[in-house]
């Protein structure tokens, strides 16, 4: 065996794991702008959150604001819907989820787990339609809550579906209350 064979296979896994190595660096080359474009700028995050002033809202009545392109629902309750919404038995809702980015995403859609405040007075809510996407209607429905024209599915008053072809709650983003008149979404 000549000292050249000898070390061939040393020099082949050499130059195997320089090339491997220059082609990860490159790789890290290229990706790494790409990572950079991805961190949002200022502007962008001032995009994607959003306050609104609910200052002006009164029990009974909803705000409609447009937010990452989706309309929000900003709804103050009266007692009489919250206590509707508190005292309906979680076997009777067809989505059992929460579906309230803000809590795990396992937590029971009881009332309790959707309303921004623990008092129930505030519920902010995707104002799209699990079915196929439609904007429904507030102060409407079977249960006094959103009806879906589209297609006929009513939600309650705290946004649960409760009849009709939707298979979901109507979504809860992400939402914080910033001061007691200010509630920021996302
Ligand atoms: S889109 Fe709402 S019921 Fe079909």
């Amino acid at each position: 065996m000549s000292h050249a064979e000898d070390h061939e296979g040393t020099r082949r896994d050499f130059l195997y794991y320089a090339t491997a190595g220059a082609g990860a660096v490159t790789a890290g080359a290229a990706i790494w702008p790409l990572v950079n474009q991805m961190n949002p700028s200022a502007d962008v995050l001032a995009l994607s959150s959003k306050r609104v002033d609910i200052s002006g809202v009164a029990p009974g009545t909803q705000l409609t604001v447009m937010f990452l392109g989706k309309p929000v629902f900003i709804r103050r309750r009266t007692p009489e819907e919250i206590a509707a919404a508190r005292e309906t038995p979680l076997e009777d809702l067809p989505d059992q989820g929460a579906e309230n980015a803000n809590i795990a995403a396992d937590a029971t859609a009881a009332d309790e787990n959707r309303s921004l405040d623990e008092a129930g007075e505030w519920l902010v809510m995707q104002g799209v339609c699990t079915h196929l996407g439609c904007v429904p209607l507030g102060d409407a429905g079977d249960f006094d809550g959103w009806f879906c024209p589209c297609h006929g599915s009513h939600y309650d008053t705290s946004g649960r579906i409760r009849r009709g072809p939707a298979p979901r709650n109507l979504p809860v983003p992400v939402a914080v209350f910033v001061d007691e008149s200010t509630i920021q979404l996302g």
